[in-house]
This record gives structure tokens, C-alpha cells and sequence, in this order.
């Protein structure tokens, strides 16, 4: 294929640490072809835009973003703008209807077939790509040259649960996983250019199976912490049903894993968990916190929880707050549920007002603000281990890193520190980050 040299691409990336992912393999992809990145979609000769369909509110961010293209690609009509991802996949051809403009649809599954889909666009002719790809994942073709300190890499992708509420498993596909070798090869590559902390990625982590070697996630973490420069190992997200002793020990006891799980409830109310047939119960749920906590005591525990699930009472909400509570989460996701095309939700009564959505949505934020403060406020006086990133955003001379249970740190510091591993005591805890004075490691 001829290479467009010269030629500058533009990637916007929506949703999930999934699209983050494959919007960089989308750009290695894109900079084999000859493709350098542009500083704005204004001024690119490819659009690309990588969308997430979770919640209403994220699909209609794709109508906003190529709506104010128009103008751009009016006058300059070479341009070549494409949608991908997850509306992608959701939508199809239908997009090409609804947006005259757009030279370009590809779903989750043609990244790999970019490069010919955007030959034909660039022929003049519209096209729409949503075949799920049937092949084993391909390796990211990693740009490695400054890769910067953390990576992501997915180790699975798609999902098998069908959750009620949820597109992601239609928009996906089905669960497949990488080969082992394969991703260590990939962080294995990754740390020789100097990143010294990777995050596994996969819908659900804990359902992982290597199709090589049968190695499972907890198998699998083993491996990949075993990669000599890499310092440290971080995961996500785990399904509650599927979360195996095995994988607790693994998180107990593998020194580069790092103590930090995110382990998404979506309600701690049993009848409203059925109706999403997320197939654990509340008592389930708060049994595995207590194994974790017993066998990892530093751990910081994330979750998601969805407010307004259609039939969902004060009582099932209520449920919900102290659930929240008992887990005692040192981060939250939650959202006010939307109904998602193709799933099952859809169809069910009692859907529950906008407006009772949101009040239950603040009540829960805030009871979350304060339990959030608690626990980093209870962070005082302990040492920590922390990766410098760099300089903080806010406060001159201050620099900033995370710690194992991936609290974010500020603390007085030279920025000669970047990159390193120092020793941080905690002075203060706030709702979102420590404050804290470096250690004299002599
Ligand atoms: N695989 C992950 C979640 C992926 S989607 C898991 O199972 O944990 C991220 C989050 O979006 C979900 O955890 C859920 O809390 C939220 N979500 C998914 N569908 C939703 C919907 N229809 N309405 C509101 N929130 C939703
Ligand atoms: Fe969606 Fe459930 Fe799969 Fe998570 S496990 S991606 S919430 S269907
Ligand atoms: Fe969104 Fe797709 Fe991720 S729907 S949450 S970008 S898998």
C-alpha cells in the first residue's frame, strides 16, 4: 500500500480503558502507513473518533463531536472522518445514514483492517466495517518509543456475562483471551523501553484462560510479574462471581502486585442483583471483602454501583448505601442507569424518573466522599511505597505519584525523582489524594 506520508491522524478516544488500548494499537497501525499524529481533528487529514455506548449519555457525545466537524470537512473535503468502537459496532451502516458527512464506519473488530478501509474511504466511497473479528487477538504493535512510565495491555477482550443492563457483550463480542506468551512478550517489550508499571485489562480478568498453555489470570500474573524490569502489576475489572481463592493468594502474595482491586457490586440489594443477574448475592459479595481484607489488609477496594435500575425502591437503594459502607470502597464509579439497545433491561417495569435517579445518584456520591475521607484521613503517619510520575499539576515544588493501593501522592520533591521509587510518609488525607513528606532512604 502506498504510504501517505505526511499525512497527519487524529484519535479521540471515549469509554473504557478498552478503547484506550485500541485507540494505541489504532495509531501504531495508523504510523506503519506513514500517519503522524496532529495536534487537533481541525487540522488532521484522518478523524478518527473511538466511541463507548455504556450509557446514552456517552453514545450521544459521537453526534456532538462529528457535528462540529462539519464546517472543517465542508472546506476541506479530503478530509476523511471515521467513527469506531463501540456505537460503531452498535450502529453500523445506520451512522452513514445519519451523519451525511462521515466517509467511515469500523467496529470493535477492524482495527486490524484499518489500513484497506481507509484506502476505500479515501477512493471516495463510504464504507462500514462490523464483522466481530473470528481470529485470536492480534499483538499490539507497540510504538516504543516513549512509552512513558505506565501501560495498559489488554489480556481479554469481550464479555460473556450479560448483565442485564449492559451493551458490552453485543457490542464486544464473546469473552476471548490472548496467549500468555504473547502478553509477556508484549510487557516484556514494554519494560525494556523503560515502563515500569503495566494495568492487565479484560471485561472480567477472572474469567482469563490462556487458549495456549490453559493458564488461568492468577497463572498469568505470576508470569508477567516475573518480567525482570517491571515494577509493578495492577489489574482490571474483576466479576464477583468469578473471583477464585486463587487470585485472592496471587493479590496477597505476588510483591509486584499491587494492592488495589476494582470489584464492581452494581447494587447491595438481592433482588435488584438478580434483575441484573450479576449471580451472587449481597452475603456473597460481602464474604469475598472480608477474604480479601483478611489476606491483603492494605488493600484499597474499588467499585461500580448503577442507581435506578428499573424496579429499584428507596428500600433496594437504601440497600445499596450500605453496601457501600460495609465494603468500605476507597474508590467509586457509580451511574444512573439508561437502557442500552439489545439488552434485557430494556423491557422491564418500574422504570425509575430522571430526576429521582439523580438524587439517589448525589445521596450516594456524597455518602461516598466521606467514606473516601475516612480511610485516606486514617492513611496518616504510614510509610509509603510510591512511583514518582512527576511533577504535580497544582502547587509549585510539589511532585506527585501514586502509592501501592494507587492513592495519588503529593509531596515536596525535586523532579529529578520522576520515574523512581521513593518512600513517602503521609501527613494529610483528602477525599481524592495524600499529602505527604519524602523519606531519607539512608
Ligand atoms: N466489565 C465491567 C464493567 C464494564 S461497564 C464489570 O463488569 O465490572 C462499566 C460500568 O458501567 C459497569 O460496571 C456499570 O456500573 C456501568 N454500566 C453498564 N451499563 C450501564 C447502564 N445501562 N446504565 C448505567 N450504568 C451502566
Ligand atoms: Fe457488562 Fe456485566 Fe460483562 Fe461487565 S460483566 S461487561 S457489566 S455484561
Ligand atoms: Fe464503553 Fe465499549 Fe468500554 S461500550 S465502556 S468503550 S467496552
Amino acid at each position: 500500500m502506498e504510504s501517505p506520508s505526511g499525512k497527519l491522524v487524529h484519535i479521540t478516544t471515549f469509554g473504557c480503558q478498552m478503547n484506550e488500548y485500541d485507540s494505541a494499537r489504532m495509531l501504531g497501525i495508523l504510523s506503519e502507513l506513514g500517519y503522524a499524529p496532529a495536534e487537533s481533528p481541525e487540522t488532521a487529514d484522518l478523524v478518527l473518533l473511538n466511541t463507548c455506548s455504556v450509557r446514552e449519555k456517552a453514545q450521544h457525545k459521537v453526534y456532538s463531536f462529528v457535528g462540529a466537524l462539519r464546517e472543517v470537512k465542508r472546506q476541506r473535503p479530503g478530509m476523511i472522518i471515521g467513527v469506531g468502537g463501540c456505537v460503531a459496532q452498535q450502529e453500523g451502516r445506520q451512522l452513514l445514514k445519519d451523519i451525511p458527512y462521515l466517509d467511515l464506519v469500523f467496529g470493535t473488530g477492524a482495527l486490524e483492517r484499518l489500513p484497506e478501509l481507509i484506502a476505500e474511504a479515501a477512493s471516495g466511497r463510504r464504507v462500514a466495517c462490523t464483522d466481530l473479528d473470528p481470529g485470536p487477538l492480534a499483538p499490539r504493535r507497540v510504538a516504543l518509543a516513549n512509552p512513558g512510565l505506565k501501560a495498559m495491555v489488554t489480556v481479554m477482550q469481550g464479555c460473556d456475562n450479560f448483565c442485564a443492563y449492559c451493551v458490552v457483550p453485543h457490542v464486544r463480542g464473546r469473552e476471548k483471551s490472548r496467549a500468555a506468551a504473547q502478553v509477556v512478550e508484549e510487557v516484556a517489550a514494554l519494560a525494556k523501553a523503560g515502563v515500569r508499571e503495566v494495568t492487565l485489562l479484560g471485561q472480567n480478568v477472572n474469567s482469563y484462560r490462556d487458549p495456549e498453555g490453559g493458564a488461568d489470570f492468577a497463572d498469568l500474573l505470576e508470569m508477567v510479574a516475573g518480567v525482570p524490569e517491571l515494577w509493578r502489576v495492577r489489574f482490571t475489572t474483576s466479576h464477583p462471581k468469578d473471583l477464585s481463592p486463587r487470585l485472592i493468594e496471587a493479590l496477597a502474595g505476588i510483591d509486584k502486585v499491587m494492592d488495589q482491586l476494582h470489584l464492581p457490586a452494581q447494587s447491595g440489594s438481592d433482588r435488584i442483583l438478580k434483575a441484573m443477574r450479576r449471580g451472587y448475592t449481597r452475603a456473597r459479595y460481602l464474604a469475598l471483602v472480608k477474604d480479601l481484607r483478611r489476606r491483603a489488609p492494605d488493600l484499597a477496594l474499588g467499585g461500580d454501583i448503577i442507581v435506578g435500575f428499573p424496579g429499584e425502591t428507596e428500600a433496594d437503594f437504601q440497600a445499596s448505601l450500605e453496601l457501600i459502607e460495609a465494603a468500605g470502597y476507597d474508590f467509586l464509579f457509580s451511574f444512573k442507569y439508561s437502557d442500552r439497545p439489545f439488552t434485557k433491561a430494556i423491557d422491564l417495569p418500574g422504570k425509575i424518573a430522571e430526576a429521582e435517579k439523580s438524587r439517589r445518584l448525589a445521596r450516594l456520591q456524597d455518602r461516598q466522599r466521606e467514606i473516601s475521607l475516612a480511610l485516606h484521613r486514617a492513611q496518616v503517619g504510614k510509610l509509603e511505597e510510591v512511583l514518582v510520575e512527576g511533577p504535580a499539576k497544582r502547587g509549585t515544588g510539589l511532585m506527585t505519584g501514586r502509592t501501592r493501593a494507587n492513592r495519588a501522592v503529593n509531596f515536596p520533591g525535586p523532579p529529578e525523582l520522576a520515574g523512581r521509587l521513593v518512600m513517602v510518609r503521609v501527613e494529610q488525607g483528602l477525599v481524592n489524594s495524600l499529602r505527604g513528606k519524602l523519606v531519607d532512604p539512608a
